[in-house]
């Protein structure tokens, strides 16, 4: 069942992903070699908490962190540890939910740790659009695979593959919703978007080939080809004419400065 939101639930969708954003922004500040991908999950926690909201990743089905923080060849679900030490050239996924006055904010946002190689950074770049893409399409009267096929063709165009086994969804007073918004798919093919849809739209490209395995910690998915990944996420509501992005990159941005994808 996909749930239409009032304009009021949508400000409160709003609300919660600008503090996911700001938190992100406290994040970016922190990634440097040398950093561990746990205190970044610590900083994130520890922010998210301290303006009243909740980390709803952490428990999740058993989840243990607050973010999922996936480094380069890692997709998606990366734990944050101890033990990973960001490298000068590694690029680190982002992705973490926070729930603020009953409703989930979800957006991740795959950032370069130190100097990046171009084919790594052309990698991002092309992530990014097919978000972007994929956001253009999220208008009332066009259907799901509308959506799914921008991602799609935009990645695969670059010669690069999306994943199957994860997929974007609708988001509110739960972190996952219906319906489900596949990164592959035709034009014209899924239900009609009605003003009020909410979404999480979240394209995770792969370098290599498409395949992922999970690793033994039951959460890490990862290139099967060890190459790169990157995956970026806005949570975005369907309007007439143009999609409205809940989620934003502007902490991120004010961070990163030229750096910023
Ligand atoms: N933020 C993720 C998503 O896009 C959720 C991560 S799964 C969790 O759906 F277990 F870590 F919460
Ligand atoms: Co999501």
């Amino acid at each position: 069942m996909v749930f239409l939101k009032t304009d009021e639930e949508v400000e409160l969708l709003r609300a919660a992903n600008r503090l996911l954003g700001m938190a992100y922004g406290e994040v970016a500040k922190a990634i440097v070699p040398g950093v561990t991908t746990w205190e970044l999950d610590k900083i994130a926690h520890d922010f998210i908490c301290d303006h009243g909201g909740i980390p709803s990743c952490l428990g999740y089905e058993g989840y243990p962190a607050t973010l999922c923080t996936s480094v380069n060849e890692q997709v998606v679900h990366g734990i944050p540890s101890k033990d990973v030490v960001l490298k000068d050239g590694d690029i680190v996924s982002v992705d973490g939910c926070v729930l603020l006055n009953g409703f989930h904010a979800d957006s991740a946002y795959t950032f370069p740790v130190g100097e990046v190689s171009e084919d790594v950074l052309k990698l991002m770049r092309t992530t990014k659009e097919c978000l972007m893409l994929g956001v253009e399409q999220a208008v009332t009267g066009h259907r799901l695979g509308d959506i799914s096929y921008a991602i799609q063709s935009h990645a695969e165009g670059a010669k690069y593959n999306v994943v199957r086994e994860f997929v974007g969804h609708g988001i509110g007073r739960e972190m996952h919703e219906d319906p489900e918004v596949c990164n592959y798919g035709r034009r014209g093919n899924g239900i009609v978007l009605k003003s009020g849809m909410t979404l999480a739209i979240e394209p995770m490209v792969m370098m290599g080939r498409r395949n992922v395995i999970i690793e033994d910690d039951g959460w890490t998915a990862r290139a099967a080809d060890r190459k790169p990944a990157a995956h970026y996420e806005y949570s975005v509501c369907v309007r007439n004419g143009k999609a409205d992005i809940l989620s934003t990159f502007d902490y991120i941005k004010e961070v990163l400065k030229e750096r910023f994808i």
